[in-house]
C-alpha cells in the first residue's frame, strides 16, 4: 500500500488577474524526494504555500497526511518548511539559536533530535560561533537543523539553493542526499534541472501554474515517451499532431517539432505523417524532462501548454 504524504488535488489560485496555479494536481508518497520543477513565476512557491497552510486556493484542496490543510492544523507540526529566508540571531552561536528556537516552541531540549540534525547539517565546530559570521550556505544548513530537531516526516524546501555559491550549492545537494538515505519524504522546487535530476525520485514541470509533465526522474530523464520529428511541412505537420488522441504537448523546437507521446506508438506518429502526404526527415525519442524544461525556457512566454482539448477532435 502507497501511503499518500502530500495531496494537491485540482488546485487552483488567483491573485487579481494573475493565475498562479490553475487546476494542478499531484501527490507526494512516503520515501519520494519529489521536485517541482519550473522557471520564475510557474507558480511552484504558491503551490508549497498552499500545501503549508500559508495561501488558501480559490478552489480545489491541499491535503497533509490525508487531512485537507487549514492555517495552523495539527498536521502541519508533522511538516519541517523552509518557504522563507531562514532568520537568526546573529549575535548568538548557531547552537544557542537552535536551543533557543526549540524552546521557544515549547520543546524540551531533551526532546529534539539534536545529534541527528547536527550530523545532517554538519556545520562541525562552526556551530559554536556566532551565526553572523556564517556564509549563506551555513545559514542554510542551520536552516536544515533547525528543522529537524522536531523529526518531521515531510521537508518542504521552497528554492533550497537559492543565492549560494556553486560549492555551498553542492553542499546543500550533499546534505539532502544525506536526508534522502534515512529515508525522508522531501517535496522541493527549483528552476534547475539539473539539481532535480541529481536529487529527485519524482518530479514534474510546471509552467503558467499548470502541470506539463510529471513522473519519476529515471522514466522522465530515460524515457522514449517523448520524440522529435523532423519534417518538410512543420507548420502542417503541427496542425496535424495536435489533433492526435496520443499526442500531448507538441512544440516547436530548433528545426522540428517535439511532442510527448501519452501512449501508442512511435510509429504511429510516423504513420499519421506520412499518410497526410508529409515528408518525414527523422524521427527520435527524446528526454522528456529536459526537453519539457528546455522547451519552455526557449519559448520565453512559457510555450504551448499540452493540448488535450485536441484528443476529443480525434483524426
Ligand atoms: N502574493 C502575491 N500577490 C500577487 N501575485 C502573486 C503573489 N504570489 C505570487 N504571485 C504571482 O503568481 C505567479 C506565480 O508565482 P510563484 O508561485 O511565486 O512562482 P515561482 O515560485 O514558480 O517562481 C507569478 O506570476 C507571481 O507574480
Ligand atoms: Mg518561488
Amino acid at each position: 500500500m502507497s501511503d499518500v504524504i502530500v495531496e494537491v488535488d485540482g488546485v487552483s489560485k488567483r491573485f487579481g488577474e494573475v493565475n498562479a496555479v490553475e487546476d494542478f494536481s499531484f501527490h507526494v508518497e512516503r520515501g519520494q524526494v519529489y521536485g517541482l520543477l519550473g522557471p520564475n513565476g510557474a507558480g511552484k512557491s504558491t503551490t508549497l504555500r498552499m500545501i503549508m497552510g500559508l495561501e488558501r486556493p480559490n478552489s480545489g484542496v491541499t491535503r497533509l497526511f490525508g487531512t485537507a490543510v487549514t492555517a495552523g492544523c495539527p498536521e502541519l507540526t508533522r511538516v519541517g518548511a523552509i518557504v522563507e529566508q531562514a532568520a537568526f540571531v546573529p549575535h548568538l552561536s548557531g547552537m544557542r539559536n537552535l536551543k533557543l528556537w526549540w524552546m521557544a516552541g515549547g520543546g524540551r531540549m531533551a526532546d529534539a533530535d539534536l545529534d541527528n540534525a547536527l550530523a545532517i547539517a554538519d556545520l562541525g565546530e562552526a556551530i559554536d560561533r556566532k551565526v553572523k559570521t556564517y556564509s549563506q550556505g551555513m545559514k542554510q544548513r542551520l536552516g536544515f537543523a533547525r528543522l529537524l530537531l522536531g523529526r518531521p516526516e515531510l521537508l518542504v524546501l521552497d528554492e533550497p539553493t537559492n543565492g549560494l555559491d556553486p560549492g555551498e550549492i553542492r553542499e546543500i545537494r550533499e546534505l539532502i542526499g544525506r536526508l534522502t538515505h534515512q529515508g525522508a519524504t522531501v517535496l522541493l522546487s527549483s528552476h534547475h534541472l539539473s539539481e532535480v535530476e541529481q536529487v529527485c525520485s519524482h518530479a514534474l514541470v510546471m509552467n503558467h501554474g499548470r502541470l506539463i509533465t510529471s513522473g519519476t526522474v529515471s522514466d522522465l530523464v530515460g524515457t522514449t515517451k517523448s520524440i522529435y520529428v523532423e519534417v518538410d511541412d512543420r507548420a502542417a505537420a503541427h496542425e496535424l499532431l495536435v489533433q492526435l488522441p496520443s499526442v500531448i504537448n507538441v512544440q516547436m523546437q530548433g528545426d522540428g517539432l517535439v511532442m510527448v507521446l501519452r501512449d501508442g506508438r512511435r510509429s504511429d506518429v510516423g504513420a499519421a505523417l506520412v499518410s497526410a502526404g508529409i515528408r518525414l526527415e527523422t524521427l527520435m525519442p527524446t528526454q522528456r524532462l529536459e526537453d519539457a524544461f528546455l522547451d519552455l525556457l526557449a519559448a520565453g512566454d512559457g510555450g504551448a501548454v499540452p493540448s488535450l482539448q485536441a484528443a476529443q477532435v480525434s483524426s
